[in-house]
């Protein structure tokens, strides 16, 4: 597919020190994935702006799915320590995620499933509505037997520029709890049009997940939903 997006590359080296709170909060949500796994199957890998290094060392191969060309050098180089420390043998395909999810998952049986800040953005590449929801909603049933994880968009829009020490905590979503729709908008002092991105069947609802508030730029917020299905 080959797309190049230096756009989300530059906002991501340029926002470290702005998403230090939302990568901590992933990182803390990483370190609570199923254990016992020496491959990973990284969808939605891009450079890994937001991913941590103490999660890729407990790999030996890492499969990594993404179709924007830029993401297999920045991602071997914003990780370099961690995959020359630990010998990690990473390779990259270029490759649309879901219509090829059977493919990847047949080629590497034994590996742990992340959907890392990909699965928001389907209603992007699929703007047929009804398709995009159908198949959102259909990847549990795909990935039975399989223990996988996802983190992924909720719900995005304007809000108030905070300063990270004055960001919301994450939020603990229970199994089968309404959405707390409110707090989330409140919390980010939400204003304007906000944008649902249609995930919020992706995890079954047995599952227990993390809202994660995630300030994409000054005064422009995402929430991220993230939960593990075990297998
Ligand atoms: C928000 S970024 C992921 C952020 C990344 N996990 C990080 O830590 O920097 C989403 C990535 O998913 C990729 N992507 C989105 N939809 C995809 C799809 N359907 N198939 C393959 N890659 C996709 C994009 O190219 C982009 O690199």
């Amino acid at each position: 597919m080959a797309l190049l997006d230096l756009r989300w590359h530059l906002r991501g080296w340029r926002s470290q020190s702005r998403w230090a709170g939302t990568r901590a909060a992933i990182a803390d949500w990483l370190a609570q994935a199923p254990e016992g796994h020496n491959d990973l199957l990284l969808f939605g890998a891009s450079a890994g702006w937001m991913m941590d290094d103490a999660f890729l060392a407990r790999f030996r191969r890492i499969d990594a799915i993404d179709f924007e060309s830029a993401s297999a050098p920045l991602f071997k180089f914003n990780h370099r320590r961690v995959i020359a420390r630990h010998r990690i043998e990473v390779r990259f395909h270029d490759a649309e995620a879901l219509s090829r999810l059977e493919e990847f998952l047949s080629m590497r049986p034994q590996a742990l499933v992340l959907f890392d800040n990909l699965l928001g953005q389907y209603t992007l590449t699929c703007p047929n509505v009804a398709q995009a929801e159908a198949t959102l909603s259909g990847l549990p049933a795909r990935l039975a037997g399989r223990p996988w994880g996802s983190v992924h968009d909720a719900i995005s829009g304007p809000g108030r520029a905070l300063a990270l020490a004055q960001e919301p905590a994450a939020m603990a979503l229970h199994a089968g709890q309404p959405w707390p729709e409110e707090s989330l908008l409140d919390a980010v002092g939400a204003s304007g049009q906000w944008r649902d991105h249609l995930t919020r069947t992706v995890l079954p609802v047995s599952a227990q997940s993390r809202l994660l508030p995630w300030q994409l730029a000054p005064g422009y917020w995402h929430w991220l939903q993230a939960g593990w299905v075990r297998g």
